[in-house]
């Protein structure tokens, strides 16, 4: 059957959660498991979109109704479609299911409708006539209203002139900017570029308030958030020495703490006790330590940043006993060991070269387990055939 199918992995967070909130560095790595999505149309008889067989229900999926509203315009004459959602990235817990489900939508409805390109034949297609990129100012992208965008974003030289369909139209920045700003709109306006980027690029994220001068620059994502507004530059790390003997043990705790939750009680210790922020800055100092010990590939002092950047967050109390006891007992056979995410339930991650055995201790201290390496591939299109699947009046006018 004609159709995209597109996927995109989970991440979690080895240094900087919640400093990060108040500028500090934080890195997240990809992981082995991933989102899969696939889209295909359905027959003009149909009356809705589908999703795993069921009609689709906006509140349900607020992610995918914000993606529509952006790429697939009913009101434009595109048709419904069918979506299949699988993967093993347990949802609600910090891995960024939501972030590489709607990375991974985004890529496989651009890649279902193609996109016109303002270069001319037989020129490399830079210059987009249509779509998202944080080169073009982005336009209401992240705005929370449920509106329908413009679709049909002329670039610098106005012209649409040359059409393209299928995995090459695929890039990461626009799908990182759409999965942003879809988790933006979904959760109120509050939401880092950290999932979105890290599902999209994989490898390893930094974030940073500034362009980190010895890092490959991505780019910066700007947000206005309620409490006012943000810049993020985010990098990429390259892929430590040896970094196939080492392992992510992730350790869920099965207990669901909203993210906005856990940033809020951060939020209200600091303006208890504003002295408190040095809390703040000791973990960047913690993760600027880490990241260097990592691109070393020194990985017993990954490991001792990570429980030193444990002690600070529990210290911060977002931790709780559930992730406590699955954090002691990883450390005996691991480098180091913390919470990963917003905390107070949800995931920790160990960084061990036993990953068998500390799995089996995190197990028997109650968590389910997954075991994950470094260097994971970002947003990949697995399959797409017979396209396009649509593209809009407007643009096959060549102008
Ligand atoms: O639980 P997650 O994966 O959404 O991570 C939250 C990370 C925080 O630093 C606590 C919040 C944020 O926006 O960066």
């Amino acid at each position: 059957m004609e159709g995209v199918t597109a996927s995109a992995p989970g991440k979690c967070i080895l240094f900087g959660e919640h400093a990060v909130v108040y500028g500090q560095p934080a890195v997240a790595v990809a992981i082995e498991q991933r989102i899969s999505v696939r889209i295909e149309v359905l027959g003009s008889d149909s009356e809705s979109w589908r999703i795993d067989g069921m009609q689709f229900n906006s509140n349900r999926h607020p992610h995918v109704q914000a993606l529509r509203n952006r790429m697939w315009q009913p009101k434009q004459g595109a048709p419904n479609l069918s979506i299949q959602i699988t993967g093993d990235i347990p949802p609600a817990s910090g891995l960024g299911s939501s972030a590489a489900l709607s990375v991974a939508a985004s890529a496989a409805l651009r890649t279902a409708r193609g996109r016109w390109f303002n270069t001319q034949e037989g020129q490399q297609p830079t210059d987009w006539a249509e779509g998202y990129s944080s080169q073009l100012e982005p336009n209401g992208i992240y705005s929370l209203e449920d509106k329908e965008f413009d679709l049909f974003r002329k670039g610098p030289s106005g012209k649409a002139v040359r059409y393209v369909n299928g995995k090459e139209v695929l890039d990461l920045d626009e799908s990182a900017l759409l999965g942003h700003a879809v988790e933006a709109a979904a959760q109120g306006g509050r939401a880092s570029p950290m999932d979105a980027s890290t599902c999209a690029h994989g490898g390893i994220v930094l974030l940073s308030d500034k362009v980190e001068p010895d890092e490959e620059y991505l780019y910066s994502r700007h947000l206005k958030m309620p409490d006012g507004d943000r810049v993020w530059h985010l990098h990429c790390i390259e892929l430590p020495p040896a970094h196939q003997e080492v392992f992510l043990v992730i350790g869920n705790t099965g207990i669901h703490a909203p993210t906005a939750h856990q940033v809020a009680k951060v939020a209200l210790a600091l303006e208890e006790n504003p002295e408190r922020k040095k809390e703040i800055e000791t973990i960047g100092l913690i993760a600027r330590r880490g990241i260097q010990s990592l691109k070393k590939g020194d990985y017993e002092a990954v490991g001792r940043a990570m429980s030193e950047n444990q002690i600070m967050l529990q210290g911060l109390g977002v931790s709780c006993p559930e992730l406590e006891t699955l954090i002691r007992a990883a450390a005996p056979t691991s480098y180091g060991a913390k919470l990963t995410g917003a905390g107070g339930g949800g995931c920790m991650v160990a960084l061990t070269s036993n990953p068998k055995q500390t799995s089996e201790a995190i197990e028997l201290a109650g968590g389910r387990t997954l075991i994950s390496r470094f260097g994971n591939v970002g947003l990949t299109v697995d399959d797409a055939g017979n396209l396009p699947l649509w593209a809009t009046e407007q643009n096959t006018a060549s102008q």
